[in-house]
């Protein structure tokens, strides 16, 4: 498939959109400075803080840190669980759910079988999904606009 160019000039803090690129969809989102600031409480939280396990197949090189990101403002990330390929809740989930730990910061809720995930997609510890979600290789092409793919 063809890399798709993303115009992100108008995503506001908080705000997430999802493009399609290779028949998946990808969700782009502007983290707040809180969101990005929830990441260190969910560091030890997590099955895999720095994206160690598959890399290849999940995280490029350059996004293999806490954000898992280029720019910590944004996640780039294919919202495909990697347990059975449901598609996570796109919503932030926030507050104290059924579920979800009483200090839960937002993230990811896949309906199929309660994988969780941080606002970096990265899968909390002792849930059916492996990894974490996936990120799609990119790049910004100017702080506006990037390419996936
Ligand atoms: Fe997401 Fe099973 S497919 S938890």
């Amino acid at each position: 498939g063809a890399p798709v160019e993303v115009d992100i000039s108008s995503l506001q803090p908080g705000e997430m959109k999802t493009v399609e690129w290779r028949g998946k969809p990808v969700w782009i989102l502007r983290r707040t400075p809180e969101m990005i600031a929830s990441l260190k409480k969910t560091d030890g939280q997590v099955a895999d803080p720095q994206s160690k396990r598959n890399p290849d197949e999940f995280t490029p090189e350059y996004c293999r840190n806490e954000a898992r990101a280029i720019k910590p403002e944004y996640l780039v990330a294919i919202g495909i669980c990697t347990h059975l390929g449901c598609s996570p809740s796109t919503k932030f989930v926030p507050g104290p759910q059924a579920s979800l730990p009483d200090d839960w910061a937002g993230g990811f809720l896949c309906p199929c079988h309660g994988s969780t995930f941080d606002l970096a997609g990265r899968v909390f510890k002792n849930k059916p999904a492996p990894d974490n979600l996936p990120v799609p290789r990119h790049m910004y092409l100017s702080d506006t606009k990037l390419i996936i793919g």
